[in-house]
């Protein structure tokens, strides 16, 4: 383009040079923005229906413009659309490119829009379907959890384990307690997901630049026609607020949060030191110099990747901050930070449900560790409660005992044999798998509260089944 010819920008009538080639550079969005294509040919296949209700289409134009979005979506999803230099973003290079198919028609295609509202509106679309293939992903690894938790079981030979506070051995739990622990919080993620996702569901369309328009459009069936459950309320907060985009990401990063503790753990239960699990060939990773070596890279890269999604979300927060209304440039910020971390959190999900999936269990390392006798000390302590003794007295009892076993090199159950307030009583406490067994309080994490928690999970998972029933399997991201 010719510095005295601006044609090329949609805006381009009240200029009279060309935009100076620092400006597109800095400026541009289309090698991101691309992939909001197919929402914002949807949204505008729904706009240009409003235009024709609106009288400001006829039959003909109408379809002509309609073809020409459906063209341009082909060429897309074939890797044929070629963008052009002064593709400014997405919709300049639909606009453009529909024109180019279908003639002058295509300069109708912008009437009553702008691309404020356009693109909010596409944006949220995208948002909403990506956060329904997300919200299956996390039922699925919801739902491998259960599966694996309910293998673990809550018979007499019940998988169990240490249970850790400050990663030091505190009280002996079930594996199925401890899985299901996982699923609750992601049972809380989905809800928030839902939750955001509802929020995001209403369209912008309609709200023009900032103030609507003169032209005698109804943005409430347009939003209908493009999928949206409402439309906007207030023209100036459509165009120009993001909460949606910020509350997604947050629900993100907190779920890919819950993601890094899953994956912590299973580093620590793969270490030669733990030995609690093994990964199976197809999850796992070898060095390049170390040929003995199976390195849990995707938990590793788990924990690590919810760092991303902490600094995708700060970066849009701090965008965000201080925007005066309506629509700034400064919103164009808004999409890379979500295609990333949403990306991010899809994919983590994925690898993690498979690594849950194959994942073996060495529930006798688990056993032998949880089997310390000091892991029931508690029981001693509970026991002596029982009799009347005040707690306080209880544990000052138990842990001299533990004291002079670690002090004499005493075995903790000769010790408790001896102690006359304890006895047999609590030595049978000290045996296999004992210890667990003590643990009957609801939401505990001895067998029975565990048996009837698995139900109360499966009740959940199967509500939310229906729930995201609805949501599309797959993500359309790149
Ligand atoms: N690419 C822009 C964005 O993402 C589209 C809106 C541009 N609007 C404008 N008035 N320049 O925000």
């Amino acid at each position: 383009m010719s510095a005295d010819d601006s044609r090329g920008q949609l805006w381009h009538g009240r200029f009279q040079v060309a935009p100076a080639q620092e400006l597109v550079e800095f400026t541009s969005s289309v090698h991101y923005d691309q992939r909001l294509l197919i929402d914002d040919v949807a949204c505008s296949k729904a706009h240009v229906r409003g235009l024709h209700r609106a009288g400001l289409l006829s039959e003909d134009e109408l379809g002509a413009i309609l073809g020409g979005l459906d063209a341009v979506e082909m060429e897309f999803r074939a890797g044929e659309l070629v963008f052009a230099p002064d593709d400014e973003d997405v919709h300049t290079a639909i606009e453009r490119r529909v024109t180019e198919l279908v003639g002058p028609a295509g300069g109708k295609l912008h009437t009553g829009r702008s691309r404020n509202d356009q693109v909010a509106t596409a944006f949220r679309r995208y948002v909403v379907r990506e956060l329904g293939v997300i919200g299956t992903r996390v039922l699925e690894l919801a739902s491998v959890l259960a599966t694996r938790a309910a293998e673990a079981g809550t018979g007499d030979d019940a998988a169990y384990l240490p249970g850790y506070t400050h990663l030091q051995q505190a009280q002996p739990v079930l594996l199925a307690h401890h899985l299901m622990a996982h699923a609750w919080a992601l049972l809380r993620d989905l809800d928030r997901l839902a939750d955001c996702r509802r929020r995001a569901d209403v369209s912008p369309l309609g709200a023009g630049a900032l103030a609507g328009s003169s032209l005698g459009l109804d943005p409430d069936t347009t939003a209908a026609d493009a999928g949206f459950a409402a439309r906007f309320e207030n023209s100036l907060d459509a165009t120009s607020d993001r909460d949606f985009a910020a509350e997604s990401l947050f629900v993100c990063t907190l779920l890919a949060v819950h993601l890094s503790r899953l994956g912590e753990e299973i580093v620590l239960w793969t270490t030669d030191e733990f030995g609690f699990a093994r990964l199976d060939d197809a999850y796992a990773t070898g060095s390049s110099m170390l040929p003995q070596k199976k390195n849990p890279d995707i938990a590793e890269l788990a924990r690590g990747k919810a760092g991303r999604l902490i600094g995708d979300l700060t970066g849009l927060l701090a965008t965000l901050k201080g925007l005066p209304l309506a629509y700034n440039r400064d919103l164009q910020e808004d999409k890379e930070p979500v295609f990333d971390g949403l990306d991010t959190v899809r994919l983590g999900l994925g690898a993690l449900a498979g690594l849950y999936r194959t994942i073996t269990f060495d529930v006798a390392r688990m056993a032998a560790a949880a089997d310390s006798p000091y892991a029931a000390a508690t029981d001693l302590a509970e026991l002596l409660v029982a009799d009347g003794l005040p707690f306080r007295e209880a544990h000052a009892v138990v842990g001299a005992l533990v004291r002079r076993s670690i002090d004499d090199g005493v075995p903790l159950v000769d010790l408790v044999r001896s102690e006359p307030t304890l006895g047999e009583r609590g030595v049978a406490l000290l045996a296999p798998g004992a210890s667990v067994r003590q643990r009957t309080s609801p939401g505990g994490a001895g067998p029975a509260p565990v048996a009837v928690q698995q139900g109360r999970l499966a009740e959940r998972l199967e509500a939310e089944a229906v729930r995201w029933s609805t949501a599309e399997p797959e993500s359309t991201a790149g």
